[in-house]
């Protein structure tokens, strides 16, 4: 998993739901949020059935969690959103930008929401939010991949301006099949210059 934030995605930002456990904050998962992350990393990768995402171990991983978003903190190359009331997160999302010069404008997202919040508009506070932390670290291309039968997901992302650019034949290993993905793409006008590589030690 990609994990991270800085500046604008950690200005947090309320969410009003529509379910019953009040105002969800959009905000970047910090040190202290990483237990309850690692629940909700591990629930939608038991899922396997449409974010791709690695099991973390309970114990162990904490420490590595927390290292890695300190690491990442601020350096624009990652963010880890999460939608959350109190302690309990409910969603995150993930973007990971390129390394090579020539991809430090290009975006790479996962979503995932919690089972029992889903419909709750989440999701579109997620992703709107990942939009701006890339826009404002100057990143031009938003770019996910998503299994052509995720009707929920296409349906998300067409809502926040994503379109289909080609179909990934047997990219995913599912259940022993071998499935057919999208590659869904938004392009935006970035709001700084994209930083050079250099610049972020990695
Ligand atoms: C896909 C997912 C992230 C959507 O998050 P969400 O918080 O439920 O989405 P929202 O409530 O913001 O809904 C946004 C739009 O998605 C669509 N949508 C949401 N749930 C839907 C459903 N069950 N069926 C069809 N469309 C749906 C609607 O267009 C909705 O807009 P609307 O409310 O204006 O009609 C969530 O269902 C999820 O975590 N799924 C499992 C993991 C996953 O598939 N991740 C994506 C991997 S590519």
């Amino acid at each position: 998993m990609s994990i991270s934030s800085t500046a604008p995605a950690a200005a947090p930002s309320s969410h009003a739901k529509r379910g019953s456990a009040g105002p969800a904050v959009v905000a970047a998962a910090t040190a202290a949020d990483v237990p309850s992350l690692i629940a909700l990393m591990n629930l939608l990768a038991a899922e396997r059935n449409g974010l791709f995402i690695m099991p973390v171990d309970p114990v162990s991983g904490v420490a590595m969690l927390q290292a890695h978003l300190a690491a990442i903190a601020g350096n624009g190359n990652e963010a880890v959103l999460i939608a959350a009331n109190g302690g309990e997160i409910y969603a995150l999302a993930t973007g990971t930008r390129g390394v090579h010069p020539a991809r430090r404008g290009t975006l790479d997202i996962g979503i995932g929401v919690h089972p029992a919040r889903r419909g709750e508009g989440l999701g579109t506070a997620l992703m709107r939010a990942m939009e701006r932390w890339a826009a404002s670290v100057g990143i031009h291309r938003l770019q996910l991949t998503v299994l052509t039968t995720n009707a929920p997901a296409i349906s998300l992302y067409r809502k926040v301006g994503f379109a289909i650019e080609g179909v990934l034949r047997a990219h995913a290993e599912c259940n022993g099949s071998m499935l057919d993905e999208y590659i869904m793409v938004k392009l935006i006008e970035p709001q700084a210059p994209a930083r050079p590589t250099a610049d972020t030690g990695r």
